[in-house]
């Protein structure tokens, strides 16, 4: 009797201890994300006038990000429970990031990259919860984006459940890392009317104008592998640095709204297989 007792203990403590230990993993994993390829604070976290991150309001929101068809403010997401996201469940945050909706059904309008954040697995978005519940409370209030734009009613059928993309496959990880978690081509696919031209998926082009409210514009570039227009040329290594470092292959410092800031934590594997991703788009322009 006594033996069983202890080997029920025995069995129900090493339970909670992979417990504990999945919840350290799910939570290393979204630390990763968020402070990584995922980058949310790219346009969650306010900067200082010099274009730095302001560490002190980290995810607080309220960064103007101002284009023609918007002036759309980051809203609050820490874990504020009045002017951030403290109050919402789990399944309400994975939607909002996922599907675009808020708590109270609106859709959430652009630039949150929400066609890309789809294809995010339901490991990754709750990962990238489970981290965001760590986030230091900052009271913001935030005002509300203003669109001139239509927006869409939904940014597709709700979705069910979206199954890992297998690591071992260098080019569907790639594909996953670089087109959906760090949405790469919502910057570097060129607009027209309003909406993503993906037939010159990687081509560059599109005017920023006033990132970070500041009084500059800066252009996408195109990462096809395009060989005068692209990186079709560049080593490895050159695109690394750009990704990683923020420069370019001539050593020219790369602006900020390129999210390298974020990717330098990127671990190598990843790197070379969003390398294998980029590289396996067609040039653009097409010859
Ligand atoms: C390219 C910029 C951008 C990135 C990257 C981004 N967001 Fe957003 N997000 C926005 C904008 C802008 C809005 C508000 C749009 C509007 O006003 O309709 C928003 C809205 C939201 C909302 C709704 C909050 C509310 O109170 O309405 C949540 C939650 C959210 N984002 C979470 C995230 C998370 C988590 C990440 C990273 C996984 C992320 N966002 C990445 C720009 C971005
Ligand atoms: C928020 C918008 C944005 C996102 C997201 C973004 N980029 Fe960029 N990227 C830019 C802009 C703008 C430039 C040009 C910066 C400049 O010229 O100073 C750039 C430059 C680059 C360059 C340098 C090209 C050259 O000719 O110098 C590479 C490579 C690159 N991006 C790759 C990526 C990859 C890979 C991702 C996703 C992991 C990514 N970018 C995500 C906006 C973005």
């Amino acid at each position: 009797m006594r033996r069983l007792t202890k080997v029920l203990l025995v069995s129900f403590l090493s339970l909670v201890y992979s417990g504990v230990h999945a919840q350290e993993d799910l939570l290393a994993r979204g630390s990763y994300l968020v402070n990584g390829i995922v980058g949310c604070g790219n346009c969650h976290t306010p900067r200082n006038a010099d274009t730095t991150a302001n560490t002190s309001m980290r995810l607080a929101g309220g960064f103007l990000i101002e284009e023609h068809e918007f002036t759309a403010y980051a809203p609050n997401i820490t874990q504020d429970r009045e002017t951030g996201i403290g109050a919402w469940s789990d399944e309400e945050i994975m939607r909002a990031i996922r599907e675009g909706v808020r708590r109270d059904g609106s859709i959430i309008g652009p630039p949150m990259p929400v066609l890309s954040y789809r294809g995010m697995s339901d490991t990754d978005v709750r990962a990238i919860v489970a981290y965001l519940r760590t986030v230091a409370p900052v009271r913001n209030s935030v005002p509300r984006s203003v669109y001139n734009i239509p927006l869409p009613e939904s940014w597709g059928p709700p979705l069910g459940s979206v199954p890992d993309v297998p690591r071992d496959d260098a080019l569907a990880y790639g594909t996953y890392l670089g087109y959906t978690l760090g949405h790469c081509m919502e910057c570097h696919t060129p607009m027209s009317e309003g909406v993503f031209d993906f037939s010159r998926t990687g081509a560059g082009g599109t005017l920023f104008h006033k990132p970070y409210g500041l009084d500059f514009a800066v252009t996408a570039a195109n990462i096809t592998p395009h060989a005068k227009q692209g990186l079709g040329a560049w080593t490895d290594a050159e695109i690394k640095r750009a990704i990683t470092e923020g420069i370019s292959r001539d050593g020219r410092p790369l602006q900020p709204l390129m999210a390298y800031g974020y990717y330098k934590t990127m671990a190598d594997a990843d790197l070379d297989a969003l390398i294998v991703y980029l590289r396996s788009l067609p040039p653009q322009p097409a010859d």
